[in-house]
């Protein structure tokens, strides 16, 4: 019976790491991998997790089952983070759990999107892959607008008409900050403009919040989700903690869900609790109990915010000096500058990301995308070099 299914293309990226790690040049540049790096191109394991750690290992005294929700200590305590210090979870139409990453998270979302019998899923595109990929899975109706425009900013014509062409009920997946793989966010204005027309539409948002605190700060970052969830009746918002934690492969994220009246909450709850059990039963424990012991500590929260701090202004520098390079060869690199978190799309023809592998040894996806934490002091010389060299 298994012959039955057919062979499916490799990941690009992990196939990219492939050809990365075989090119025998020293001077060989990884720009495709979606991890946080420091200036010696590292990923490490953030200090506030580190210590968080070794006191679970000193007071967890049992690894019982806790439950499709996961850890809810977990849960409460990162509300504050993504919802404000008025933490709106407390009016009781917001209720979270915990999921295998930002991935778990998307895929209840999407799963609690399709047994609510919603049409159809509205996404800008580029976007992360996953999301259409999910929404394959899951036999969802996806519909597309374009999300970049040639600016370098959100291109809001094509979501005006996309949200006006939209029925009653369809669902909207935003992405909250740091966009994967473009780095153009909307404006607070632009936030501003599309709760307006999710209201007015009677459209159900699905917000993905993967990379909060690597744009402009953890309250920054969190303006568009806030302001969404304070005016529309229900939503859905996928957060994950596997970047702004540095816990990637401990899978830790979370899934809140906002409705419209407080009586509703236990059944809409329900059903995210069914999903979970018939999908992964209960998420792995040990990312989000590192995360709550980080975050019932004073000390170990003021560490973490500085740790995050680091890597902004990390990626703030690197962005600031590829913006100053301007116009490269071919291209401008000038609105880098002013784009978010972990990546960018540069324009490159496939030639010219061929190019850039064989003749300089730097490697990013097809696409164009660079995560710009690749990028050190030490090599971002021979980068502007490169750019110069096969678009001019
Ligand atoms: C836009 C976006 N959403 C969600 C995720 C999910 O992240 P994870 O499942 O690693 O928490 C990612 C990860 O790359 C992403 O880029």
């Amino acid at each position: 019976m298994l012959t039955n299914l057919q062979q499916q293309p490799a990941d690009a990226l992990l196939a990219l790491i492939k050809l990365h790690n075989a090119d025998p040049r020293a001077t060989k540049i990884d720009l495709g991998v979606g991890v946080y790096r420091t200036g010696q191109g590292d990923t490490p394991v953030f200090g506030a997790i580190k210590a968080a750690e070794r006191k679970l290992v000193e007071t967890q005294d049992s690894k019982a089952y806790l439950g499709p929700e996961g850890d809810m200590g977990f849960v409460s305590a990162l509300a504050p983070y993504v919802f404000g210090k008025d933490n709106p979870t407390q009016d009781g139409r917001i209720e979270g759990m915990q999921t295998p990453g930002g991935t778990g998270s998307l895929r209840l979302a999407l799963a609690m999107v399709k047994a609510a019998k919603v049409k159809r899923v509205w996404m800008g595109t580029p976007s992360w892959p996953n999301h259409a990929q999910i929404c394959a899975d899951l036999g969802l109706e996806m519909k597309t607008f374009n999300h970049a425009a040639a600016d370098g900013t959100a291109d809001m014509a094509a979501l005006r008409s996309a949200m006006a062409e939209a029925d009653e009920g369809d669902a909207f997946l935003l992405h909250g900050c740091c966009h994967n793989p473009t780095g153009i966010d909307y404006t607070n204005a632009d936030w501003d403009e599309i709760t307006d027309l999710l209201l007015a539409n009677k459209l159900l948002p699905v917000l993905d919040l993967a990379y909060q605190g690597l744009g402009s700060g953890m309250e920054e970052d969190a303006y568009g989700i806030r302001r969404v969830v304070r005016a529309v009746p229900e939503a859905l918002i996928a957060q994950s903690c596997d970047k702004n934690f540095g816990l990637y492969r401990d899978r830790t994220g979370a899934l809140y869900m906002l409705v419209a009246e407080k009586d509703q909450l236990p059944m809409v709850v329900s059903n995210a609790h069914a999903l979970a059990r018939a999908n992964w039963s209960q998420p792995p424990d040990h990312g989000a109990a590192a995360v709550r012991l980080v975050l019932e500590d004073a000390d170990l929260t003021a560490q973490w915010l500085d740790e995050l701090d680091t890597m902004r202004e990390r990626m703030r520098q690197v962005r600031a000096r590829l913006a100053a390079a301007g116009k490269t060869g071919g291209v401008d690199l000038t609105p880098l500058g002013s784009q978010h978190g972990l990546f960018s799309i540069i324009p490159f023809t496939p030639d010219q990301v061929q190019a850039m592998r064989s003749q300089h040894g730097i490697y990013f996806a097809g696409s164009g995308r660079i995560n710009v934490a690749g990028l050190t002091m030490a090599n971002i010389d021979q980068f502007i070099a490169a750019v110069a060299d096969v678009t001019g």
